[in-house]
């Protein structure tokens, strides 16, 4: 037993909280051996005290009121893991101030308030560490930021969203409509009762705002991140995409070109045999390419009680080595450079895109024109009678400008053969 200590103070009891309280407290002669310490949780700040957390609890240590914690000179580091953004942050931004080191698994207060954060952990030389705040279980910040730092990294694509991944796995496999598999997602508790930040991207816009800041180098923040979610694909594009060779995937998308990063979240169609095809169910991966390394991926479970706590047990280890010998600080922001972000108008990427249009002569040769004119060439083409007097064409585009198909687009709309452009999804990695 080592008669060092290393002091924690928790900030919240939720199911992350109860995870790291767990994992302490069951694995804690392994971690005390790595660490060279013990690591004792002193207090933990919660909204109800009375709560049953089904846990084995010493009651005295739960309190109400966070300087119990950020003000407690016998705490050496605060792990949050309330969630939302306030008082998360204040309660954080206190606790690097006073030189505690921080620990958080929290995405909001990361993607939106990073610079303040880092620029606090600076001026008072504490450790800042993040890992459960993207893709839970996953270890991809620290490989980003030590492992693969000797890289200039010039993609990251990721499924980064648990609830997407699974909701589109069903719709796949069992030919499901999305608003029935949101339904079963949301009795298995995948997706929350309101599951817009989840549906809509917004959950893993802030994930990538994170990881391409590392991946970059440079502050990457939410508003320029372009998001685009699931809530428009359909069980027939997703049978369509499967006779095309490919599966239907949110996707999040960082990539370094020559006029700027590109940061976007879409569904986009990813080829059967590309690796990241076959991440099914709540899973996650991370997909890298770096210049020195080649091709990396990172796969496992994106959240949950205990791969989330793994990864935030995982920093406070980390956060107490640096204590002990004294380095705090010594993990640095990487956000070194200032790279400006390419307007989505200036991607490009291949397109698929599905419409209904009148069953007579002419009309596809009406809809080549338009695409041909905006400098669009076809690179396939499925036309399938449907009901009467109206026919689905599906089309499958060469790499071309977002610019450029989107005036196409909206030219082919006002086409009086064309009754509607029924879907519009990118696609990745061919
Ligand atoms: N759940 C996951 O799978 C997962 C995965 C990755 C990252 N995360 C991130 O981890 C963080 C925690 O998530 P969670 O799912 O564990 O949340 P949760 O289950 O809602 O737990 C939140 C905890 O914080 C306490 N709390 C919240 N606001 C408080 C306040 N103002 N004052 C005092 N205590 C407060 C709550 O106290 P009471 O218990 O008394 O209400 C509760 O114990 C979030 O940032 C989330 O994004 C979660």
């Amino acid at each position: 037993m080592f008669d060092k200590v290393v002091s924690v103070g928790l900030m919240g009891l939720g199911t992350v909280g109860r995870g790291v309280y767990r994992i302490l407290k069951e694995n804690s002669t392994g971690i005390e051996q790595k660490v060279g310490a013990r690591i004792e949780i002193k207090k933990i700040l919660v909204r109800d005290p009375g709560k049953n957390r089904g846990i084995d609890l010493d009651e005295d240590m739960l309190t109400t009121d966070a300087s119990d914690l950020i003000d407690n000179p016998g705490i050496d580091l605060v792990v949050e893991v309330m969630g939302g953004v306030n008082p998360a942050l204040e309660y954080s931004l206190r606790a690097l101030r006073q030189g505690k080191s921080l620990v958080t698994a929290n995405k909001d207060m990361i993607a939106l308030h990073g610079r303040e954060l880092f620029e606090a952990a600076e001026a008072s030389q504490s450790d800042i560490l993040f890992e459960g705040s993207v893709a839970g279980g996953i270890p991809i910040i620290r490989p980003l930021k030590e492992c693969l730092a000797a890289n200039r990294i010039r993609q990251v694509i990721g499924i980064i969203n648990g609830t997407t991944n699974y909701m589109l796995t069903r719709m796949s496999k069992e030919g499901l409509a999305f608003k029935q598999v949101l339904k079963e997602a949301q009795a298995l508790g995948y997706a929350e009762a309101d599951p817009s930040a989840d549906v809509e991207g917004y959950d893993a816009a802030r994930k990538l705002a994170i990881l391409s800041s590392i991946a970059f180098n440079t502050r990457i923040t939410l508003n320029e991140v372009y998001v685009e979610g699931i809530t428009r694909i359909t069980a027939e594009d997703i049978a369509y995409a499967n006779e095309l060779n490919y599966v239907i995937k949110l996707l999040a998308i960082a990539k370094e070109t020559n006029e700027g990063i590109e940061v976007r979240v879409h569904p986009a169609l990813l080829p059967k045999n590309h690796p990241l095809a076959s991440v099914n169910d709540v899973y996650n991966a991370i997909f890298i390419r770096g210049d020195a390394v080649g091709d990396v991926m990172f796969y496992g479970r994106g959240a949950g009680e205990m791969p989330t706590a793994s990864a935030v047990v995982a920093d406070i280890m980390n956060a107490a080595r640096n204590l002990l010998k004294n380095v705090p600080g010594l993990i640095r922001c990487t956000c070194f450079e200032e790279k400006p972000v390419k307007s989505m108008g200036s991607t490009s990427t291949k397109y698929y895109v599905r419409l209904n249009v009148a069953d007579k002569p002419g009309v596809l040769a009406g809809i080549a024109f338009i695409l041909g004119n905006n400098e669009v060439s076809l690179a396939s083409v499925l036309q399938r009678h449907t009901t009467g007097h109206s026919a689905e064409i599906v089309m499958v585009t060469h790499k071309v400008l977002e610019k450029n198909i989107q005036k196409a687009l909206k030219e082919i709309r006002d086409l009086p053969a064309v009754h509607e452009i029924t879907s519009v999804i990118r696609t990745e990695g061919d």
